[in-house]
């Protein structure tokens, strides 16, 4: 059994319909799970229902070579899978710093007395630290399958990038406490493992901490890039210079080393804030006290933005045409969970302005959540008409646009560029009054 494990993920959402597609395509038997019967109705007939490069075609190929298959029932689902992956969401609680473990307890609970003798439990969503111990003594405690065993791996991928850091990641972090464990992770990533991809074991706390620091490292970064930003905007200096010159320096490196509107989505906000809340109930509070400033300079970004644009129209926004470009939180993915276009735009709306937005894939998400934003099908189109342009979210399609084109259609040749992403010659030269955060 060990030799070619049967695999299950429980959740399909971003992570989990990745993980069960890259699955298939590695040659495991894989069936999926999701309570929303809309996105296994979806996902069964082929449709991915988020936007990801490059896992529509191989959704439709493994379904096709009858190796993946999606489900709503677990009994279905503890029937076949010796490797369980558990990949469900982890949102920040309402009101409060920490996470929302309701849907990790929840299917966790409905999985356990289906298990068959043998399987592994694996927990692949961000949690906190404390979490798979806790739920290592529940199965011990409630299940009726015999050797059946819980692990840990944390998942690393990146929206838009989700393929290819499932099929190849940087590595595998393998949370376990026996061997058998371990040896039924290495079954069940034979292929990874064989590219080579390095394998961390360790205990169940470490694992769990090892994403968590990441994000929190990552997002230090790009707050340190954007608090020289602001120091930048006092001195007059300019962000992007610095940081090109940061990069040079082996020890920094250029990478999440790019002054903007900062960082958003459904992981390094909610996570850095998971992390301090568990901080404080661990007593190690003054660890993680950085972690509120990263989240502090990461916000005033969004606030400066505001504050940028409505300096750029004179000093207010009543009865002004605001162009957006962008509403996910960043580019090649449709997610708008905590999106900072998405914040500026709607914080502009709500000062007087008339906003139009467009997105080459997170118009629908948006228009459910800000149905008060106007919405056009391009940029030209959002652009027609407007006083001012923002560009907030960097798609290649906005990077390499030429400026003749909104030219033609915007009432006034203002641009602010959120992202520090387009060519501020090539824009002046074209007659734009071009401005960006960090920079003159
Ligand atoms: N999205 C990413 O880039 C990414 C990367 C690494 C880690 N993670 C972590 O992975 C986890 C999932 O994130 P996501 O972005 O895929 O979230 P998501 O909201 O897109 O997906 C979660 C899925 O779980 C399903 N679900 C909820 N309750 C369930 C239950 N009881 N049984 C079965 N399914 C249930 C939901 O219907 C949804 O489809 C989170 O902990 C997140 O922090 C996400």
């Amino acid at each position: 059994m060990t030799e070619r494990p049967r695999l299950t993920v429980i959740g399909t959402g971003y992570l989990g319909a990745t993980h069960a597609v890259c699955m298939a395509e590695l040659g495991f038997e894989v069936l999926g799970l999701d309570v929303e019967e809309a996105k296994v109705t979806s996902l069964q007939s082929g449709q991915v229902p988020f936007y990801e490069p490059g896992l529509p075609e191989l959704l439709q190929k493994n379904l096709d070579s009858g190796r993946l298959r999606f489900t709503t029932s677990y009994e279905e689902v503890g029937a076949f899978g010796d490797v369980h992956f558990l990949c469900v969401g982890t949102p920040q609680k309402k009101g409060e710093y920490a996470a929302d473990m309701t849907y990790v307890d929840a299917s966790f609970r409905s999985l356990v007395p289906h298990l068959r003798d043998g399987a592994l439990v694996v927990g692949k969503s961000t949690v906190p630290a404390g979490t798979a111990e806790r739920l290592a003594d529940e199965l011990a405690r409630t299940a009726t399958a015999k050797d059946v065993e819980l692990a840990w791996n944390p998942e690393f991928l990146r929206e838009g990038f989700a393929v290819e850091d499932t099929l190849t990641p940087d590595r595998l972090v393998f949370g376990i406490r026996s061997e058998r464990a371990e040896a039924l992770l290495r079954a069940a990533f034979g292929p990874v493992i064989d590219v080579p991809t390095p394998v961390v074991t360790c205990d169940f706390a470490t694992a769990q901490l090892v994403k968590v620091a990441a994000n929190a490292f990552l997002a230090t970064k790009i707050s340190f890039i954007n608090a020289m930003a602001e120091v930048c905007e006092a001195t007059h200096g300019d962000v992007t210079k610095l940081s090109e010159a940061l990069s040079y320096d082996t020890r920094i490196g250029g990478r999440f080393l790019h002054a903007g509107l900062g960082f958003g989505g459904g992981c390094l906000p909610k996570d850095i804030r998971a992390f301090m809340a568990r901080a404080g109930e661990l007593g190690v509070d003054q660890a993680l006290s950085f972690l509120k400033e990263v989240d502090a300079i990461n916000l005033r970004r969004r606030a400066r933005m505001v504050d940028l644009a409505r300096e750029s129209l004179g000093g207010s926004f009543a009865g002004s045409r605001v162009a957006v470009l962008g509403a996910a939180f960043k580019p090649n993915s449709d997610d708008i969970r905590d999106s900072p276009a998405l914040d500026v735009a709607s914080a502009i709306q709500s000062q007087g302005a008339a906003v139009v937005l467009y997105d080459p894939a997170a118009m629908d998400n948006a228009k459910r959540v800000h149905p008060e934003i106007g919405y056009r099908e391009s940029a030209v189109e959002a652009g027609r008409g407007a006083d001012i342009v923002l560009h907030l979210t960097e798609w290649k399609e906005f990077r390499t646009m030429d400026p003749s084109a909104l030219s033609a259609v915007v009432a006034h040749k203002r641009i602010v560029d959120g992202r520090n992403a387009l060519d501020p010659v090539l824009w002046r030269e074209a007659g734009w009054t071009y401005r960006a955060l960090g920079r003159p």
